[in-house]
C-alpha cells in the first residue's frame, strides 16, 4: 500500500477523540478502557501530540510530555492494525523526537511491555535498572499520609 499521502499533524484542535478512542481499542491494550474524558485530558496536558491521517482517518497516534530540557517521556505509541510494517510507527515516534519540546532533553523515557525491538531500531536502549513506578492507590496513600502530618503540626 502507497503510502506517501498519510499525513502527521501536532495540531491538537484537529483531533478527532472517538477516533484516537477507537483506535486504542483495537491497537493498545493497555488504553482499551479509556473514556473519552479521560483522553481528552491526557491529551490536553501533553505536547507534543502526534496523530497520523489517511485523509480523514486517524490511523496512528502518539504523545509526549517534556520539561523541554532535562526529561520528556513518550506515551501510547499506537499505528492502526492495518497500517502496521510500513514505517509508520518508526515516522511516528521519529516525529515525537524532532518537536522542539522533546528534542533538546537529555533523556527520552518510555516504557514499553514487548516493543523494545521496535524502539531498539529507532536509538532506544534497554534499561532494566533505573525506572521505579508509583501506582495511583499509593498515591493517595501518600496523600492522606501528608493530610494527617499537616494536621498534626
Ligand atoms: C509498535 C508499532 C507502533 C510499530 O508500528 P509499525 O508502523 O508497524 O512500525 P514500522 O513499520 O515503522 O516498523 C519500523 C521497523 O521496526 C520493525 N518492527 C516493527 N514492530 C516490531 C517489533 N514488534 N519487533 C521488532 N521489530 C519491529 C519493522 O519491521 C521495521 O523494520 P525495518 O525498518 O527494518 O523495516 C505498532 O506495531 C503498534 O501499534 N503496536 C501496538 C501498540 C504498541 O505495542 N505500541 C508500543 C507501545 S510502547
Amino acid at each position: 500500500m502507497d503510502s506517501r499521502h498519510i499525513q502527521f499533524c501536532f495540531d491538537k484542535s484537529r483531533i478527532d477523540f472517538n477516533q484516537v478512542q477507537e483506535l486504542f481499542i483495537l491497537g493498545a491494550f493497555w488504553a482499551k478502557d479509556r473514556t473519552i474524558e479521560d483522553i481528552q485530558i491526557a491529551i490536553a496536558n501533553s505536547d507534543p501530540v502526534v496523530t497520523v491521517w489517511d485523509c480523514d482517518r486517524v490511523v496512528g497516534f502518539a504523545r509526549a510530555t517534556s520539561d523541554g530540557i532535562y526529561r520528556a517521556g513518550i506515551w501510547d505509541v499506537v499505528i492502526h492494525p492495518d497500517y502496521r510494517g510500513r514505517g509508520l510507527g518508526g515516522k511516528l515516534v521519529e516525529t515525537v523526537l524532532t518537536h522542539p519540546k522533546v528534542n533538546k532533553v537529555e533523556r527520552v523515557y518510555l516504557t514499553t511491555t514487548n516493543q523494545q525491538s521496535f524502539y531498539e531500531r529507532i536509538g532506544f536502549k534497554r534499561n532494566d535498572t533505573t525506572t521505579m513506578i508509583l501506582e495511583n492507590s499509593r498515591l493517595s496513600n501518600v496523600a492522606s499520609l501528608l493530610e494527617q502530618q499537616a494536621s498534626q503540626i
